[in-house]
C-alpha cells in the first residue's frame, strides 16, 4: 500500500492492527480453508466434534483480527463448543459466549484445560434474554460474532457428510429444547433471530460490527430458502444496523456427494455465508 507507515499499521486505522497488506488479503470475497481436524493445530476438535457444527477457532481468530484490536471484546450469543471463544484466546481478545446447552459449554471448558488456555466467560442460557444476563450486559462490545442455528436444517434427515460420519440419517438437532432456535419453523427462526440481534445492539459500540455465519437450505416449491438473503432482508428492520457485504467461507475439508444423481441437480453446499453488518449510530 502506498501510504503505509514503517510499522505496517496505518495511523488512522481505528478498526484493527493489521498492515495494509493484511487488510487487503482479508477483502477477498472467498475464504478457502482446510484446517486440521486432528493433532495440536485442531484445538481440541476431537472433543468439540460432539457438536454437530463446530467452527474452526482459527477462522474465528481471523475474523476477530480484522474486526477488533488486541484486547477488544467480542460477544457470541450462540457459542456452542466455543469456536469464537477459543479464537479470541488465540489472538488476545476477550469474549463472552452464551449457549442453551450446558454440555457444549462443558466441552469448551475441557478443551481450554487440554490446550492450556484460560477460559473466556461462558454463560448457560437463552440468548433471547441476553440483555438481562449480568455477565453479558455489563460491558460494550467491539464485535458480535456469531454462528446461530441454520433455521430448522438440523431437524431434517441427514445426508452427505453427517450420514457418512455417523452411518445414520437421523436428524441431529443441537438440542431438544423448545427454546432452541434450530427447532423453530423457518419464518419464525428469522424473526426471533432478528429480535435477539436487536436486543444485543445496544451492547455493541458505535461503528462496531456484527458478523453472522449462515447457510442456505435446499429450495422447495414454496420458497427459495436462501436463508442468508432472508436474514439480510429481515435485519434491515433493525434501526442503526447497516449491511456491508459478505464473505463466503469455503471449507475444503467437506466432501462431495452425488445427491440427485442421475436424475436431478442438487447442489453440494461446501460453503457458508459470513454476513457483515455495522452499527452506524450510538
Ligand atoms: C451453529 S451452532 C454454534 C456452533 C459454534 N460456532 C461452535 O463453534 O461450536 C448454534 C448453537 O446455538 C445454540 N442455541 C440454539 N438456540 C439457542 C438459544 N435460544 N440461546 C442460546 N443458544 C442457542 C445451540 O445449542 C448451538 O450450539
Amino acid at each position: 500500500m502506498t501510504d503505509e507507515p514503517e510499522s505496517g499499521v496505518h495511523p488512522k486505522n481505528k478498526l484493527n492492527s493489521l498492515s495494509g497488506k493484511e487488510w487487503l488479503y482479508f477483502l477477498a470475497s472467498v475464504e478457502g480453508t482446510a484446517y486440521p481436524v486432528s493433532g495440536p493445530e485442531s484445538y481440541g476438535h476431537a472433543l468439540r466434534r460432539v457438536h454437530p457444527s463446530p467452527k474452526p477457532p482459527q477462522l474465528m481468530r481471523r475474523l476477530m483480527e480484522f474486526f477488533t484490536k488486541p484486547g477488544g471484546w467480542v460477544l457470541d450469543p450462540f457459542c456452542g463448543v466455543g469456536g469464537t471463544l477459543l479464537g479470541a484466546s488465540l489472538c488476545g481478545r476477550n469474549a463472552v459466549g452464551i449457549d442453551l446447552e450446558p454440555e457444549f459449554l462443558n466441552v469448551y471448558r475441557l478443551v481450554c484445560g487440554a490446550e492450556g488456555l484460560a477460559p473466556q466467560i461462558s454463560v448457560e442460557g437463552d440468548a433471547r434474554h441476553l440483555a438481562e444476563m449480568p455477565e453479558v450486559a455489563g460491558r460494550q462490545y467491539d464485535l458480535i460474532l456469531t454462528d446461530p442455528p441454520y433455521a430448522g436444517m438440523m431437524t431434517r434427515l441427514q445426508s452427505g457428510e453427517k450420514k457418512k460420519k455417523t452411518g445414520l440419517d437421523a436428524p441431529t438437532p443441537f438440542t431438544q429444547s423448545s427454546m432452541d432456535l434450530g427447532n423453530l419453523p423457518y419464518a419464525e427462526f428469522v424473526s426471533v433471530l432478528r429480535d435477539i440481534i436487536s436486543s444485543a445492539l445496544p451492547l455493541l459500540k458505535s461503528k462496531g460490527h456484527l458478523v453472522v455465519f449462515t447457510k442456505d437450505l435446499q429450495p422447495t416449491v414454496e420458497h427459495h430458502n436462501m436463508l442468508h438473503a432472508d436474514i439480510v432482508t429481515s435485519f434491515r428492520q433493525i434501526s442503526g444496523l447497516r449491511y456491508r457485504g459478505c464473505k463466503i467461507w469455503y471449507d475444503k475439508t467437506v466432501n462431495l456427494y452425488p445427491f440427485g444423481y442421475p436424475h436431478a441437480f442438487v447442489a453440494n453446499q461446501l460453503h457458508q455465508y459470513i454476513l457483515i453488518f455495522r452499527k452506524e449510530t450510538s
